[in-house]
């Protein structure tokens, strides 16, 4: 079957198959869309853990075990278990939720990450039965949902999945508009003998978004792994809290519990019920 079709003007372009073809400029890419769940996951799978390795997950599991409460925990976007894995470690009951069967399998092929029950399927729509005492989506990752009614829609199902005390617990940044100049931003992350890596991104104010491209090059050629997301302001994500009955518990700038003000990078955020 061929990979590409015949354009406007006569330009070769990708047919939307949802596969990974070798496009007639040399290097591979997947032309599936950002609105595919399972894109994101997909297409970073390979690098996930590589690429994140200096993350460390200590605070963050420390802060969600003190509220699992003994009860069913639930992480939306699990991926590779960076998060998971430390708190099942502690003997809580983790399950998850992720749109990537790629990025899941990274997850199953560590310790312990065979045992954690996970569904493939959208976090919007928590495709899993509570009551769980604890839900929580971490890493900015509610904003990988790409329209304000996808993340208000995420807010209701998990409300709908709660317990009676159960909380909501997210992380996200606080959007920096200063980022951008002219709507553009141009970053070199990483310089070695043999390789470099910018990121490339794009934004646009009116709709939230941002869309960014990590390109490596290096002596295998280029490698491209894409991120699309659309942001929300503290005060917003409040608003769709409140839509699902929800009310904002706490509030810190970091998994320590440090005070978060207007100077907060981002913001940790528990939500329960009204
Ligand atoms: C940035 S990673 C975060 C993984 C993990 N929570 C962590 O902190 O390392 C984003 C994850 O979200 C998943 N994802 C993105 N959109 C999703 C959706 N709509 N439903 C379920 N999972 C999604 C991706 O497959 C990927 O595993």
């Amino acid at each position: 079957m061929a990979a590409h079709e015949r354009g406007a003007g006569g330009r070769w372009r990708a047919r939307k198959t949802g596969s990974v073809h070798r496009l007639l400029s040399g290097f591979v890419t997947d032309v599936a869309t950002f609105d595919d769940p399972s894109f994101y996951g997909n297409r970073w799978a390979g690098v996930y853990d590589e690429h994140h390795a200096d993350l460390d997950p200590a605070a963050a599991a420390e802060f969600l075990a003190g509220l699992a409460g003994g009860g069913r925990v639930l992480e939306l976007a699990i991926g590779t278990g960076r998060v998971a894995l430390p708190l099942a470690g502690r003997g809580i009951a983790v399950e998850g939720v992720d749109a990537s069967a790629a990025m899941v399998e990274r997850l199953r092929a560590k310790p312990g990450g065979a045992s954690i029950p996970v569904t493939i399927g959208d976090m919007a729509e928590v495709p899993v039965s509570g009551p769980f005492t604890l839900v929580y989506l971490v890493f900015n990752t509610l904003f990988g949902l790409l329209t304000q009614a996808r993340q208000a829609g995420c807010f209701r199902n998990v409300a709908q999945a709660l317990g009676p005390d159960g909380v909501f617990v997210i992380e996200c940044f606080v959007p920096d508009l200063a980022r951008y100049d002219r709507d553009q931003r141009v970053q070199t992350l990483a310089v070695t003998e043999d390789s470099a890596t910018v990121e490339l991104s794009r934004h646009d104010p009116a709709g939230q978004r941002v869309t960014t491209q990590i390109v490596t090059l290096d002596g295998q050629g280029m490698h491209l792994h894409p991120v699309a997301l659309r942001y929300s302001w503290p005060s917003e994500l409040d608003l769709m809290a409140g839509q699902a009955d929800l009310r904002l518990r706490e509030r810190y700038s970091d998994w320590d519990r440090q005070p978060f003000d207007s100077g907060s990078g981002k913001h940790v955020s528990v939500y329960q019920r009204t």
